[in-house]
């Protein structure tokens, strides 16, 4: 992956401004009052200005721009025609930046830095999708909370983070930056990064402003293909992916980003209902929207909108407050005003809702707060976010299969062979949305295990999965042909007590532009796996990958397989950790796996056919494959451990007539030798409905460590918000009738009850 820098402007480096102009330090404690005066003293240009953003000179997280255009920036800076600018990162050149729009344009208006710090800066934090895996709100706050302490402290104060749109699909390549399937544990999860990135001061220098993106439905491109046409009925609109969008709302997130697909028809940036009527007016979004890259010129390629013009008049009436890189604002907005084709007072409106931003994080009182030389030298890479990203790490991971316990390892007298070019890989387990990293400093599965030294290993490679450079931006050369190390890798397994083969997917092989058609593993190493095989059975699977897999022949085959996605900069400590039990492992799948590529769009809460079930032996009426069966290979939910946990008493309580509440309650027993965490899940069924309810529906969750033998009572209590579900015209509506209950460790769970309002 190609770094990010910044070379044009060095010449203008100068020490950090201490007296930033009078201009910008007001003291009045309202917020809204200075964006008013200030907002008095702007031109109609200058206010354009602030809608617009730009990528930084030197690279690029999407097509890149005429020559001609680019050209212009540093000059448009000075002239107050920037509001902002995205992939400028790094305290020297922040600060010659920030300079510029702070002496040399008329208002001083410092920019705000907007960056892609998605799973970390420099240290690295698992695929966000890992990290879901973990169940554990906490620490993805925590890990969140790093990635903004470490970014901030390199002069960015605003990430491109979270994604937080459901996805069902997992050829499409984004899944990797999501977190999964589900809309409630998506919202949760949402919730907990936007805390993270904002922390409770979002004027402190160690905590950046967060995006919720893209709005809305982009994770449900047509055939998982990027940037693919969206069509959803309403019911899934509201109840599905509006959830996490809505979540991060109510835990004040700063930004919005609009998607770059059409939805329904209207391309998401151009789309009034979405950005003025939901967001903005039904929801009372009071933060600024910002567009993907260049998606407000894209409205031409989609064929919404006949030219540059029509389409900066689409965006800023539908809602979208600042332009990133499409150049259509800076280039026609001020026209469409001057010719009455747009009313100044909504460009007044996106503006208030920019300088709000910056504002709040306190860039007038000092444009130069996250640039201290000094704090950055000391921050960035410092041991202490090693820890917190090895936790992170660790309690992603997802234990699949574990025959005849084969894990945990035994810690001495064992020959292993670890096989696999992941396996001693030092960059791709950084995953892809990484852009801040430097290349290779992940710590490999080869390095984490090699700590445990009472134990002998002899590494063989056995393939490439890809060949040649890599790059964020260019297509990767998948090894399809190179067969040449398999021999030396089955001569390493041949003597082996345990053979631990890491394959997968590259970190760069999931992420923007990467939708997949085989969710297999690539390449030859389904060969390899089947090769090395024949020769030692005594396989451990250590899978890397950015989306879930469909592997029927490996868990047909392999005694113990563990998820361990791409985990960032202590990968291989994590992996090792978890394979020699240090940490008995406590991940559950955010997304279901399936059998089969063709299942896919494959998802637990799936509403019921009228044909669900086979109604005799060899009927074919009814809905099914007649070729694969309808279930996940791994349901979502789903995760093993060392221990093993039972569930039982399920009791409901239903109060609701009186207080509006179910009360589920469960004992929970730890009936394994060793202490675990267990996360207890639980779904509902509502019976019938107005509008049909999915087959399940998770509502809650809570993780539970124990002892062994030991055992909890788990207690659940549902509400209005969890019992209801958005009608057709996106009316919240709690109906009476019959509901089920299940609660278990899977969204397979069996343990059942009912109640009915
Ligand atoms: C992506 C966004 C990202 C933006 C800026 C786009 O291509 O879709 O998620 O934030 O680039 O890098």
């Amino acid at each position: 992956m190609k770094s990010i820098l910044f070379g044009l402007v060095g010449v203008l480096l100068m020490g950090c401004q201490q007296n930033p102009p009078s201009n910008n330090t007001t003291n009045e404690s309202n917020i809204d009052q200075k964006v008013e005066e200030l907002l008095s003293k702007m031109t109609l240009e200058e206010k354009i200005g602030q809608m617009n953003q730009y990528s930084g000179f030197m690279d690029f997280t999407g097509p890149q721009p005429d020559k001609g255009r680019a050209a212009n920036k540093l000059e448009h800076i000075k002239n107050g025609l920037v509001g902002s600018m995205l992939n400028v990162h790094g305290v020297e050149n922040v600060r010659a930046v920030q300079k510029i729009a702070v002496e040399e344009s008329r208002l001083g208006i410092p920019l705000i830095f907007g960056f892609d710090v998605i799973h970390g800066y420099k240290t690295i934090s698992p695929i966000p999708l890992a990290e879901a895996a973990s169940w554990d709100l906490e620490a993805m706050k925590r890990s969140a909370e790093i990635a903004a302490e470490e970014a901030s402290a390199a002069g960015i104060n605003w990430t491109f983070a979270p994604m937080v749109d459901i996805s069902r699909d997992a050829r499409w390549g984004r899944v990797m930056e999501g977190a999964g399937e589900d809309p409630y544990l998506g919202s949760q999860i949402a919730k907990a990064r936007v805390n993270g990135f904002q922390g409770d001061d979002l004027s402190a220098t160690h905590t950046v402003a967060a995006t919720a993106k893209h709005f809305a439905a982009y994770g449900f491109a047509e055939a998982g293909r990027e940037y693919n046409t969206v069509d959803i009925g309403t019911s899934t609109l509201y109840n599905v992916v509006f959830p996490p969008f809505r979540a991060s709302i109510e835990a004040d997130v700063k930004t919005f980003m609009s998607a770059f697909n059409v939805l329904n028809g209207i391309p998401a940036t151009g789309d009034e209902f979405l950005l003025r009527d939901i967001l903005k007016d039904k929801w009372d979004f009071n933060g600024f929207v910002v567009t993907d890259w260049d998606s407000a010129g894209e409205m031409v390629a989609h064929g919404f909108v006949k030219d540059g013009r029509a389409a900066a008049k689409q965006a800023v009436i539908a809602g979208s407050d600042m332009d990133m890189e499409s150049y259509h604002y800076i280039e026609e907005l001020k026209a469409l005003v001057e010719d009455g084709e747009v009313e100044e007072k909504l460009i007044d409106d996106s503006v208030r809702r920019i300088l709000k931003v910056k504002f709040e994080l306190g860039l007038f009182e000092d444009p130069y707060k996250y640039c201290s030389e000094e704090r950055e030298k000391e921050t960035l890479y410092n041991a202490k976010f090693r820890e917190g990203v090895r936790d992170m790490a660790k309690k992603s991971i997802v234990l699949l299969k574990n025959k005849n316990e084969l894990l945990p390892l035994k810690s001495s007298g064992q020959r292993i062979a670890v096989i696999g070019a992941l396996a001693n890989d030092k960059t791709s387990p950084l995953g892809s949305w990484r852009i801040g990293a430097d290349e290779e400093t992940a710590v490999t599965v080869l390095e984490g295990l090699e700590k445990y030294d009472q134990n002998t290993y002899s590494y063989s490679k056995g393939a490439d999965v890809v060949t040649g450079e890599t790059s964020f931006t260019q297509e990767l050369n998948i090894n399809t042909t190179d067969k040449s190390g398999f021999a030396e890798a089955v001569s390493t397994a041949k003597s082996a007590h345990v053979v631990i083969m890491v394959l997968g997917e590259h970190g760069l092989q999931s992420g923007e532009g990467r939708s997949r058609t085989r969710i297999d593993l690539p390449g030859v190493q389904q060969e390899l796996l089947e090769e090395v095989y024949k020769v030692n059975k005594n396989i451990v699977l250590v899978l890397q990958n950015g989306r879930p897999l469909a592997l029927p022949w490996a868990d047909e085959h392999i005694p113990a397989i563990v998820e361990a996605w791409q985990l960032g900069t202590e990968s291989g400590n994590a992996i090792a950790e978890v394979l020699y039990g240090d940490y008995n492992p406590s991940g559950k799948l955010p997304m279901s796996f399936p059998r089969h590529v063709g299942q896919v769009p494959i998802y637990y809460n799936q509403k019921s056919t009228g044909r669900p079930f086979l109604p005799s032996p060899g009927e074919v009426f009814w809905s099914h494959y007649t070729d694969e069966k309808n279930s996940p290979l791994y349901p979502f939910g789903y995760g093993l451990s060392y221990t093993t946990f039972d569930l039982k008493d399920l009791t409901v309580e239903n109060t609701y007539a009186d207080d509006g509440t179910v009360t589920v309650s469960v004992s929970l027993t730890n009936t394994g030798k060793r202490k675990g965490k267990s996360t207890v899940q639980l779904y509902i069924r509502d019976e019938y409905a107005s509008v049909t309810r999915p087959v399940r529906e998770l509502k809650s969750f809570e993780q539970a460590e124990l002892e062994a033998g030991e055992s909890r009572k788990i207690t659940f209590q549902l509400t209005d918000k969890d019992l209801g579900f958005y009608d057709n015209n996106g009316k919240f509506t709690v109906e009476e009738g019959s509901f089920q209950v299940f609660v278990g460790e899977d969204s397979q769970a069996q343990l059942s009850g009912e109640f009915q309002l």
